[in-house]
């Protein structure tokens, strides 16, 4: 367990700069995209050829690569839950207007656009079981989260980090395959949503490393045990109609491995980008137990590898229920 009242402390101090992180690393409404800027508009008479059109690329797409956009909408869409965990964490007090719960509140809303914009291209793209997808979303929308964050606001802004460079990099290869194919309209929409994620994955590591500077031994241990735990999509209790919580999620995670849109590796190289961001290496002052976990950690990389390396991605494609055959 952790000494909450040191940690209600820092962030008591780093919610003062709030506003300042809102203005960094978020965008003003008025400002920022929004789904219906990149969506056929069903007011104009160009809807149908659009709509032809974005159906003819979506037929093309590879299974693997089209399952994984879906996956990667479902997670979106599921932002409720992520909101409701966050607003929980110690330090984050949903009953102010400013601080803490106002970043939250800031960051849902622009999330709130990603979800928004894929759902209604699937829901155009006239090979998706949208009432398959819905169920998956309900589900997993009812079966919260069990990410090992605990309230702790040191451990979720690890996870948060890891989460919005993840989706990034997630989101950002989607688009990458999606132009190669020619998909241009989802090539663009992919690229929006992976450069908001970037803008996020930046904000919180910002904040962890602000709580270094604070509190360093203390943040280590927390970033070391969310590695030891190993960091679990937010997704992972993914399931489709019949199933219990979670079985879904390995056919899903074959799937974006197989496309190479989120690999074993892609886990490693994040992780090592974390530790240069946060210069775990040259940390100093820590306490001996914080030490050990800075060892842990610089270490951990290239053991990763090692077990990388032996794992196979089944080449079996499961049939989601998702798609229409
Ligand atoms: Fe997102
Ligand atoms: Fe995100």
């Amino acid at each position: 367990m952790y000494n909450k009242l040191v940690r209600l402390e820092v962030m008591k101090n780093l919610g003062k700069e709030v506003e300042d992180f809102k203005a960094s690393y978020l965008t003003p409404v008025e400002k920022i995209w929004q789904p219906a800027d990149f969506l056929p508009d069903s007011s104009s008479d160009n809807f149908k050829y659009e709509v032809e059109e974005l159906q003819s690329f979506a037929r093309e797409m590879d299974y693997d690569l089209f399952v994984t956009l879906i996956g990667d909408c479902i997670t979106e869409e599921a932002l409720p839950t992520y909101e409701s965990w966050l607003m929980g964490v110690d330090g984050i007090d949903q009953e102010e207007n400013s601080g803490w719960a106002s970043w939250i509140r800031s960051w849902t809303a622009e999330e709130n656009r990603h979800g928004d914009l894929l759902n209604k291209y699937l829901y155009l793209c006239g090979r998706v079981n949208m009432r398959e997808v819905e169920i998956t979303t309900h589900y997993l929308i009812q079966d919260g989260l069990d990410i090992g964050t605990t309230m702790d606001p040191y451990r979720n802004f690890v996870y948060t980090s890891f989460q919005e460079t993840a989706t990034n990099v997630s989101h950002r290869r989607v688009g990458t395959f999606a132009k190669q194919c020619g998909n241009k309209k989802l090539a663009q929409m992919c690229g929006m949503i992976a450069a908001d994620e970037a803008r996020h994955a930046k904000a919180y590591k910002n904040f962890v490393t602000r709580i270094l500077e604070l509190d360093p031994s203390e943040m280590v241990l927390a970033f070391e045990d969310m590695m030891r735990k190993k960091i679990v999509m937010p997704a992972h209790l993914m399931r489709e109609s019949g199933q219990q919580a979670g079985e879904l999620w390995s056919h899903f995670s074959d799937a974006a491995q197989r496309c190479m849109v989120y690999t074993g590796q892609d886990y490693i190289d994040i992780l090592a980008d974390l530790l240069d961001e946060w210069k775990i290496e040259h940390l100093t002052n820590l306490t001996e137990k914080a030490q050990k976990a800075q060892e842990y950690l610089m270490k951990l990389p290239s053991r990763l590898q090692k077990i990388t390396e032996r794992i196979a991605t089944p080449d079996l494609e499961y049939q989601f229920k998702w798609i229409k055959s």
